[in-house]
């Protein structure tokens, strides 16, 4: 059988090893794969490479997709749904792979439910909010950067005796800031999940700094919710009607809040798409390997409608419903413990106030 493989949405690493994973499968099976370049749009009009052992050999350390990738989507105009079957029918696609988020796999679950499109769904993105999977990848690689981010920020940090607010991605789930923030050593993070209480935020970090530490860190993700309005909405929207969070600088504007509130020196840094390039972590890569692994095996077993899925240790198949549902929030539990690692309760009060211990310049 003749397989489209294709990656749509936000890149991340992890889709060149998935892409090679399901390329080997496939041609082990005796399917010939199908490179789909652009996600839905090249479905769309029609742009394909062949997928080879060779193509595929050494791209498992390579980040971003040799397919390239799109947010494009074909439901907005129903002659590109039409488009897209006349495509599978003209190239003889007997199913297609999809490797995507919630976006990608929600126009493959409408073309399998809606137009009997034979798909098969394999879950990426380094928001980790897809449902029906513990993991996606892309999200280990990407806490890694904010982690390395975080262990540079506390140097100068340390050094110049100031906060730093580190702004991460993560539009609707705060996973990224709260592993980067366990991981980093946080002494404060935001997420989108949690309302957010800046003044004791502030009070804490106060309590910190004048405590004897005389520096702090805390991370934030993008989509956070702050209490005093939105800055700048002009971001506008994707195809998906998902607001782009590019224009809302909610670092600086947390960072500027400190600083007003504490009168402590305060900076922010945004590692915005540095999170989304570079090699795939060794977790990402064997995580997105089996992923595609299972992906082929589901073509060849028949099994349509499917996304592979990791649950503990276990490769499993899901239906695609089922992960579509709902978005995989931080669960209130989760945040709870992270807290008590950034609101200890023995912290020593305040032994000296801004007059008396003034911040280094
Ligand atoms: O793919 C998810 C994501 O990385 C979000 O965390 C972020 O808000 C968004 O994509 C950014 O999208 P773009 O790459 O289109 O700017």
């Amino acid at each position: 059988m003749r397989v489209g493989i294709l990656t749509g949405g936000g890149d991340c690493p992890g889709l060149n090893p998935a892409i090679r994973g399901a390329t080997l499968r496939l041609i082990r099976d005796g399917h010939t794969p199908i490179g789909i370049l652009q996600g839905w749009k090249g479905l769309i009009e029609g742009l394909t490479v062949p997928l080879t052992e060779e193509r595929v050999d050494e791209i498992i350390r390579e980040g971003g997709t040799i397919l390239g990738t799109s947010r494009t989507n074909p439901f907005k105009n129903p002659a590109d749904v039409q488009r897209i079957l006349d495509n599978i029918a003209d190239f003889e696609l007997g199913a297609i792979i999809a490797i995507g988020g919630e976006d990608t796999l929600g126009v493959a679950q409408r073309l399998y439910v809606e137009h009997g499109v034979r798909v098969v769904g394999v879950p990426k993105t380094m928001d980790n909010d897809l449902g029906g999977t513990d993991f996606t990848f892309g999200f280990d690689s990407a806490v890694s950067v904010a982690v390395d981010a975080m262990d540079r920020l506390r140097d100068t940090a340390k050094s110049h005796a100031r906060i730093i607010v580190l702004e991460v991605m993560g539009r609707y789930a705060g996973w990224v800031a709260l592993y980067a923030g366990i991981a980093g050593g946080a002494d404060w993070i935001l997420i989108p999940e949690v309302p957010v209480d800046l003044d004791a935020m502030c009070d804490y970090l106060k309590r910190v700094y004048y405590g004897g530490k005389r520096y702090g860190l805390v991370v934030v993700s993008e989509g956070v919710k702050l209490p005093f309005g939105e800055a700048d909405e002009a971001g506008g929207v994707d195809e998906f009607g998902h607001r782009l969070l590019k224009a809302r600088a909610v670092g600086a504007r947390v960072a500027r809040y400190i600083e007003e509130k504490t009168g402590i020196e305060t900076r922010d840094a945004v590692i915005g798409h540095i999170q989304r390039g570079g090699p795939p972590t060794a977790f990402d890569r064997v995580l997105a390997t089996r992923l595609g692994i299972k992906a082929a095996e589901l073509v060849s077993a028949g099994q349509f409608g499917m996304m592979a899925a990791v649950r503990g240790m276990e490769i499993v198949a899901v239906p695609l419903e089922e992960a579509l549902r709902a978005l995989k929030l931080v669960p209130h539990e989760l945040y709870e413990e992270a807290r008590q690692l950034f609101q200890r309760v023995a912290l020593q009060p305040q032994r000296s106030g801004p007059s008396e211990v003034a911040p280094a310049r």
